[in-house]
């Protein structure tokens, strides 16, 4: 067995709606891992979106920011809900995911797309369009017209700001060529060139950054509108998207219905410093508290802190293949199932995944075995 004794802090902000359960699920995931790879977490679980603000008139308090600060990694289930619809704009529980990113720098979002071969039948577009799908939206998560000023509104309008500085592009664009080399080196740069400023000043950055170091790297431009109808007509053709906050946020909802369900999608947000990982999907409050929310997205974004963030790609790796397996054993929580097809509750599946990492942990552990016997002689 590999063992290492290693300790991570985590910061764990379960949120709003569907959030604590899928995060239930998740940290009995890590915790299965911990105890396998003998890993030790420490664990601190705070406040964060609607359910922060009803404790302390707030959706993120400073201290839990400073928490998120110091910590290996931040893991999040999801905020917002209708309790807080009339809440004032800038108190809404979404501006907690908001002042994360921009705090802990967070510039770059990952959100990969595949699809099981297992839910081939379950996605609204037609399996031999998305059989060889495997894409990664790189997302630039702390500009753009999220965070541009000026922005508000009065009576008579309501308006926000697009822009975009060079050293903002540099370093997203940077990011997305060095995955994209990690990769098939076919990068797809999404902008809106044709109209905006802003994307004609993305498009001409991007082809420095490209010319200056990457040259090895396939770089193509693609308007956003055009990129919206490719991915749902042919999705195979994109291995990395790099695209600006707004068209990323867009872009990654039309890009799960590839996987069949937006509770299958996980993504990480990454600065040099920090990293916080948490499910595409929302705080789903029309589901929550009846135990039938895919924990899918959870659990990936969980396997992917442990490729990017703890640097334990075998631990990534089991929860991927685990979760294959309870797929092709036919555990389906209700949004991934086909009609009359038996269902799974959100704990149902996260003890059939648990029960695969421990047998496919096994099955590696005699390959190991047999392996190291076979070269003993
Ligand atoms: C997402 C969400 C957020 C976004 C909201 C909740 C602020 O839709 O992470 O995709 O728009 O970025
Ligand atoms: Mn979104």
């Amino acid at each position: 067995m590999q063992t290492s004794n290693t300790q991570y802090s985590l910061v764990v902000l379960p949120g709003d709606g569907v959030g604590p359960e899928v995060m239930d699920s998740g940290l009995k995931i890590l915790h299965e891992i911990g105890r396998l790879f003998g890993l030790t977490f420490n664990l601190k679980t705070k406040l964060v979106g609607g359910c922060s603000y009803d404790k302390y008139g707030t959706p993120i308090t400073s201290e839990t920011i400073e928490a998120c600060s110091k910590a290996d990694a931040v893991l999040l289930g999801a905020v917002g809900g209708p309790n807080w619809d009339s809440l004032p704009h800038d108190e809404k529980p979404e501006t907690a995911l908001l002042r994360l990113r921009e705090d802990l720098a967070l510039y770059s979002n990952f959100r990969p797309a595949t699809v099981s071969k297992h839910l081939l039948q379950e996605s609204p577009l037609r399996d031999e369009i998305i059989r060889d799908v495997d894409l990664i939206i790189v997302r630039e998560l702390t500009g753009g017209i999220y965070f541009g000023l000026p922005k508000g509104y009065n009576e008579e309008k309501g308006w926000n700001t697009l822009v975009y500085k060079r050293e903002e592009i540099v370093r997203i664009a940077h990011a997305a060529f060095q995955l994209a080399e990690q990769r098939k080196s076919v990068l797809t740069s999404v902008h809106k060139a044709n109209v905006l400023d802003s994307s004609h000043f993305w498009k001409l950055i991007v082809h420095e950054i490209h010319a200056s170091s990457y040259s090895h790297i396939h770089l193509s431009d693609m308007y956003v509108d055009n990129a919206a109808m490719q991915l749902v007509s042919h999705p195979s053709q994109f291995d990395v998207i790099l695209t600006q906050n707004m068209f990323g946020d867009i872009l990654s909802d039309i890009a799960a219905t590839i996987s069949g369900s937006l509770g299958m999608l996980p993504s990480a947000s990454l600065g040099k410093e920090h990293a916080l990982y948490e499910p595409v999907h929302g705080s789903a409050p029309d589901i929550a508290g009846k135990d039938v929310a895919n924990p899918i997205g959870m659990i990936t974004s969980i396997g992917m802190m442990f490729n990017y963030s703890l640097k334990l790609p075998k631990a990534g790796d089991l929860i991927c293949r685990s979760i294959e397996d309870t797929l092709s054993r036919g555990y389906r929580t209700v949004d991934i199932s086909r009609q009359n097809e038996k269902t799974s509750t959100t704990d149902e599946i996260t003890t059939a995944i648990i029960e695969s990492m421990n047998e496919l942990f096994e099955m590696d552990g005699k390959t190991k075995q047999n392996s190291i016997e076979r070269m003993n002689g």
